[in-house]
């Protein structure tokens, strides 16, 4: 029987900030049989396309993203928030709630051979993710796949999100 994935996703009202309910994940990789079902499923969704490399956001993004590379057989690239990479980057501003934050990835990560399957564990307003296929792009990479554990449709991120060109897969609403 398919593990329920979204029973093993905890919801924490207020945090981090009033109104706020967190979807916490780490209730659902705690749990080994929903970790790899999770990864198996973001994999299983994105086998046959051609892709090369994982792009996992930093911090969540790399704990998916790094079981879906081992799942597709690729390399896996951390996008990291500005100042955390040691060698030559490329960066993109996005905007936040409140004042705008950085990505970065190493320039020499992807190029124009690499068919980049983006993973996260969560989008909301999908501003981290467009900034992350934007910065991908720069590089002459393809950008044409996202995968997320969690999609919160309310807030329309996704939508966004595929109108840059971008099929997005979702385990849960
Ligand atoms: C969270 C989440 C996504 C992003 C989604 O990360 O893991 O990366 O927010 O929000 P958006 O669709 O509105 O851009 P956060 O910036 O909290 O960083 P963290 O993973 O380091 O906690
Ligand atoms: N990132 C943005 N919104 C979030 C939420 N509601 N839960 C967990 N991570 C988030």
């Amino acid at each position: 029987m398919a593990i329920d994935l979204k029973a093993l996703v905890r919801s924490i009202p207020d945090y981090p900030k009033p109104g706020i309910i967190f979807r916490d994940i780490t209730s659902l990789i705690e749990d080994s049989a929903g970790f790899s079902e999770s990864c198996e499923r973001l994999a299983a969704a994105h086998r046959g396309v051609g892709i090369t490399k994982v792009a996992g956001i930093e911090a969540r993004g790399f704990i998916f993203g790094a079981g879906v590379a081992i799942a597709l057989g690729v390399g896996f690239v951390p996008v990291r928030k500005a100042g955390k990479l040691p060698g030559e980057t490329i960066g993109q501003n996005y905007a936040l709630e409140y004042g705008v934050d950085t990505i970065e990835v190493h320039a020499d990560a992807v190029g124009g051979n690499d068919h980049v399957l983006l993973i996260d564990d969560l989008i909301a307003t999908g501003g981290t993710a467009i900034a992350a296929v934007s910065l991908l792009r720069r590089t002459g990479a393809k950008v044409e796949h996202a995968g997320f554990v969690i999609d919160l449709p309310d807030i329309g991120g996704a939508g966004k999100l595929r109108a840059h060109g971008v099929a997005v897969e979702a385990l849960m609403t």
